[in-house]
């Protein structure tokens, strides 16, 4: 299998509760290698960019208020196959439908406010990855 990269953001919720060591734990201990990482606050102008597909749903001024609602994540992840393995271990997005043991079911309340993003290519994991960081961000080299 590839080696992929891609986008994490513990979003405000996670960081609110105070969770951004115990996500991260759990995110390392499932194999991911931490390849950047950065606290910042989204104005509602980069929120909006970074969820430009979802402009035309319903949900679309709520996503961008609680995404710039208080400082979140990003954080850009490796590992073989890390896109797919990624959105398995948050779980699905309504942390109502999902998996026990999943990021999402353990620590999410709602659709909204589901603790975590995860890029859902390879393609997109690109651009977000571009979206938050520069390249020269991408410092990390486990070589091993
Ligand atoms: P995320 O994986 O970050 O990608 C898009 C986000 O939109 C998603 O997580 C949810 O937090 C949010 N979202 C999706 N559906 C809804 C909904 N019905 N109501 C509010 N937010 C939603």
């Amino acid at each position: 299998m590839a080696v992929e990269r891609t986008l994490a953001i513990l979003k405000p919720d996670c960081v609110k509760k105070n969770l951004i060591g115990k996500v991260t734990a759990q995110i390392q201990e499932a194999g991911f290698k931490v390849v950047a990482m950065r606290m910042t606050r989204l104005t509602k102008e980069t929120a909006g960019g970074f969820y430009e597909v979802h402009k035309e749903r319903p949900f679309f001024g709520e996503l961008v208020e609680f995404m710039s609602s208080g400082p979140c994540v990003p954080i850009v992840l490796e590992k073989e196959n890390a896109v797919a393995d990624f959105r398995k271990l948050i779980g699905a997005t309504n942390p109502a439908n999902a998996d026990a043991g999943t990021v999402r079911k353990l620590y999410a309340d709602s659709v909204g406010e589901n603790i975590v993003h995860g890029s859902d290519s390879v393609e997109n994991a690109k651009i977000e990855i571009n979206y938050h960081f520069a390249s020269s961000d991408l410092v990390a080299n486990y070589g091993f």
